[in-house]
């Protein structure tokens, strides 16, 4: 693989590719699909029990400091008044009163240019940041005057005679875009048959309360020391005000998520190392390093929890965006558990003689967008013989498929060895068989899915009882006898 071969990937080839393949679909598709929420078909759930899996195997299993832990979605609603949810879990919201598109406040911006008779020139335009519609407007900017003089605003810093100037970025009507309201992200229902407000209860939209509430009891049932930490896997929910992207942003999520309990004192090196730990995750899983960056939050953005947080980004197709965020917690969920439940989740040392609330450092990973990354990542379209190959690249731990059985043909006197084989591997690995059209065909619907192996049966297999296997991304074929087949697929699949 050379890195010229790598085109620069569109979403919508993703998207298509993920439906095509039975990768991931829009949910209720069938009833015009509800937006933002997707399902996982055949090959997806494959794929991420592999992610999950992965992340697992690297902070549970293979470390000595960390536990997992499965707790409920639904908490007690108290949980969301002490970790601050309820009061701070709010996005700015606003509503075009014509059209009743609903845009986050902090998203949409006034430009403003002086035209060539001097005169004012101004836009509505939607933007994650300043900075980046400053970068899109500059080129216009000059268009209108070779000063290029312009001036870009966000809702807070309008005057009410600018605001009534706004257009709605969806209809284009002019002052129909209500004023900015907070906005809480949190999923309402109703626990029990009576719906009011005493049953009121929120569906989690962050694993992370659940390791809270459970720190006493993990503490006390496994006997563990400073610093240690309780990993998690499971879905969440946030309301968003603009979901999109495909999985990138969606209503309902899952996350794998650590709260590591470290002394006070010793968070700040922690939270180092545990960034420098997750970024390394991603490239032993074959993520490109150049594809990687590491970003501090400013002051501004920090969550309302945080003292500091780091954000590993990807460069995905609509530029570079979270992946997974490190942040340093301080003492803030236990203190604030405590305050409301009135249950003391201090630690004591027994070996110091201390007693302190532990600091929490807290790596929380997205599955759909660690996903999505490794799909954008592994996706390559190639030339061979004239014919183009689109291909994934994916980490062998990953591939949803690691072996497929290809007969040569739909030859009888081929499908009672083809199936024996194909057997007996199953039985250690997900393997597909497929006998349907051209061989070459075959090896091009495999190499679509990332299946890092196939293996051909033809006629001289049932001489020589050895068959042929055949490498996804150098297309190099060996023949092996069948009774080392398995020892040397499993070589083969354990080579980094
Ligand atoms: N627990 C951090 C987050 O959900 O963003």
């Amino acid at each position: 693989m050379t890195d010229e071969s790598k085109n620069k990937v569109d979403m919508n080839e993703i998207v298509s590719l993920c439906k095509r393949r039975g990768i991931i679909f829009p949910s209720s598709e069938i009833y015009g699909g509800l937006g933002s929420t997707w399902d996982y078909g055949p090959l997806g759930v494959e794929l991420k029990r592999n992610v999950k899996d992965a992340w697992w195997k690297a902070v549970v299993q293979e470390r000595e400091d960390m536990v997992g832990l499965d707790a409920a979605i639904l908490m007690h609603p108290k949980t969301w008044e002490a970790s601050g949810h309820l009061e701070s879990f709010t996005d700015p919201l606003v509503e075009c009163r014509f059209c009743n598109q609903r845009f986050r406040a902090d998203q949409i911006w006034r430009v403003e240019f002086v035209g060539q008779d001097g005169k004012p020139v101004h836009r509505t335009t939607l933007g994650t940041s300043q900075k980046e519609v400053i970068e899109s407007f500059r080129e216009e900017a000059r268009r209108h005057q070779p000063n290029g003089l312009f001036s870009v605003k966000g809702l807070t810093e309008l005057t009410e005679e600018d605001y009534r100037t706004l257009r709605c970025p969806s209809c284009d009507s002019v002052d129909s875009l209500t004023k900015s309201r907070m906005f809480n992200l949190m999923f309402k229902t109703f626990m029990g048959p009576v719906e009011d407000e005493a049953s009121q209860i929120y569906l989690r939209p962050e694993t992370a309360q659940g390791i809270f509430v459970n720190f006493e009891n993990v503490l006390n049932s496994s006997r563990r020391k400073m610093p240690f930490g309780i990993a998690q896997i499971g879905k969440s929910f946030r309301n968003e005000i603009t979901p999109g992207n495909f999985t990138f942003r969606s209503r309902e999520f899952e996350q794998m998520e650590i709260e590591y309990f470290v002394k006070p004192g010793t968070d700040e090196e922690q939270l180092k190392s545990w960034v420098e730990e997750r970024f390394q995750w991603y490239i032993n899983l074959g993520i490109k390093r150049e594809n990687l960056r590491i970003r501090p939050h400013g002051k501004e953005e920090l969550a309302h929890y945080a003292k500091a947080c780091y954000d590993i980004e990807y460069s995905f197709p609509m530029g570079w965006s979270e992946l997974e965020g490190i942040a340093n917690r301080s003492d803030y969920d236990l203190k604030q558990h405590t305050q409301y439940s009135g249950r003391d989740l201090s630690y004591f040392d027994e070996e110091t003689g201390e007693r302190y609330v532990p600091y929490v450092i807290e790596p929380s990973g997205g599955v759909d967008r660690a996903i999505l990354a490794f799909l954008v990542d592994a996706y390559y379209q190639e030339e061979v013989r004239g014919e183009t190959r689109v291909i994934l690249r994916l980490h062998k731990a990953l591939a949803p498929v690691k072996v497929a059985v290809l007969p040569l043909s739909r030859n009888e006197k081929l499908l009672p060895m083809s199936q024996e084989v194909y057997k007996s591997l199953k039985r250690h690995w997900m393997v597909s068989y497929d006998d349907a059209q051209s061989i070459g065909r075959r090896y091009r619907r495999q190499d679509e899915i990332g299946t890092p192996l196939c293996v051909t049966i033809d006629f001289q297999s049932l001489e020589d009882k050895a068959v042929t296997i055949r490498d996804r991304d150098s297309m190099e074929q060996i023949r092996v006898r069948v009774e080392e087949l398995k020892d040397v697929l499993h070589q083969k699949l354990s080579e980094e």
